[in-house]
């Protein structure tokens, strides 16, 4: 992974070279701490260590004998993005779907549109307990009942030690991949978790935790020696200068569901003891027909992340003959599509607006896997400039327990305080 910050500096938000060299220090601190973390394979730190820890050959066997037109993964936030961003990235001919939301509409339009016979169904959930992501899964269930099909057959489960999912996998004796202790849901894409999905939609798993390894080969006491950490280390010293926002722009198709993937690593992580960065999500060159708008000449409380890959396949742009157009002939989409990205940076810069260039060789496993593990390592570091909990998520915990609580799943205080919620009607 490749980070450029030149264009963070002297912007609107008055970020000067001398502050980032004042916050070194704290960043070799800082990678102490990390360092420690992940020898002792602490709770959450472990996950940067899963280019070494995770075992491709257990995903692999796990994988291995199906032959499905489609995959179906039930999960929900960190137990489904990873996968998605993966498989959406890397294309291919299995047709993935993910099954996270439980919207009854959307959902039984995902049922309709598949051939249950020819479906592989992945569950995944760390806690068993989720939900959304159990109550997705009995309704495949029984849909593929209807349909005449053993789900026992076709049913990966992918979860803890303990929780109703590992339960129902022992009582079946369902295939079950083991989600890695001490790695929290969204920092999980490179574990089990995301590659299932990557290996049956044939994705090579060991190139993707090499690029991970390359990135985490890179992490070092100083931001200007680490990728990742120069990522981390101004976005937050950003942030703390005003930048609430940290708007995340891929100038690549294969990567919108990257920049929802960041989104949730950065809110979900960050966002405690008023401290974080809301996340957006924008797609070049698209959103430069809108949102760029308020990046340039909106508040001056943004960041804009551009990503993209240095090299990509190309479709050349015909000759016309049409007065007015004949500059575009002879080029190509991939050199329009630099143009924009080039355009878009130069005319942020120009304003005074902060950016930073995010640049992968080329949307590949090893690409894919730098730059999942390096957003993840800078998230990481922020959360330790912040002196934030990077690793919890007492918020989202909190919602989950009012609703199951609400449907008669227990005794949780949360869904009192919803019932008392204060009403203007
Ligand atoms: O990052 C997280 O911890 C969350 O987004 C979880 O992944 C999400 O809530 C799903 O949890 P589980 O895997 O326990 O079903």
């Amino acid at each position: 992974m490749y980070v450029d910050i030149g264009n963070a500096l002297d912007g609107d938000l008055g970020l000067a070279r001398e502050d980032l060299d004042a916050l070194d220090g704290r960043v070799a601190d800082a990678h102490e701490r990390i360092a420690r973390g992940r020898a002792d394979s602490e709770h959450g730190y472990a996950a940067l260590n899963l280019p070494e820890t995770c075992d491709p050959d257990a995903i692999r066997t796990a994988a291995a004998g199906f032959d499905p037109d489609h995959l179906l993964t039930v999960g929900i936030g960190g137990s489904a993005l990873g996968a998605a961003t993966l498989t959406d990235a890397l294309g291919g001919d299995l047709d993935c779907r993910y099954l996270d939301n439980v919207d009854p509409v959307w959902v039984a339009s995902i049922l309709a549109g598949v051939d249950l016979s020819s479906t592989v169904v992945n569950v995944v959930s760390r806690s068993g307990t989720t939900a959304e992501t159990l109550s997705n899964f009995l309704v495949v269930r029984e849909a593929m009942e209807a349909a005449g099909v053993d789900w026992t057959e076709r049913t990966v489960v992918t979860t803890g030690a303990s929780g109703n999912l590992r339960a129902m996998a022992d009582q079946h004796d369902l295939p079950a991949l083991d989600v890695p202790d001490g790695v929290p849901g969204r920092f999980s894409a490179l574990s089990t978790v995301g590659l299932f999905a990557a290996e049956l939609a044939g994705a090579d798993l060991d190139a993707l935790l090499a690029g991970a390894a390359a990135e985490a080969d890179r992490l070092a006491g100083s931001l200007y020696e680490s990728p990742a950490y120069a990522y981390g280390a101004t976005t937050y010293a950003l942030a703390e200068r005003g930048a609430v926002t940290n708007a995340v722009m891929p100038y690549a198709e294969s990567l919108e569901r990257f920049a929802e993937w960041f989104a949730q690593l950065w809110a979900e992580s960050l966002g405690k003891d008023e401290h974080g960065q809301t996340p957006a999500r924008a797609l070049g060159a698209t959103d430069q027909h809108s949102q760029l708008q308020l990046y340039r000449a909106g508040p001056a409380d943004k960041l804009v992340t551009l990503v993209r890959p240095r090299e990509a396949d190309d479709v050349a742009i015909p000759e016309t003959d049409l007065e007015g157009l004949s500059y575009l002939g002879g080029s190509s989409l991939g050199e329009l599509l630099d143009a924009e990205f080039r355009a878009t940076e130069a005319s942020l810069a120009a304003a005074g607006r902060e950016n930073v260039r995010v640049e992968l060789d080329r949307v590949d496993e090893h690409g894919l896997g730098e730059l999942l593990y390096g957003m993840e390592a800078a998230t990481v570091l922020y959360g330790e400039l912040a002196g934030v909990s990077t690793f919890t998520q007492p918020a989202v915990e909190w919602g989950k327990n009012a609703a199951r609580g609400l449907l008669g799943g227990g005794d949780f205080p949360e869904a009192d305080a919803v019932s008392e919620k204060r009403r203007l009607e």
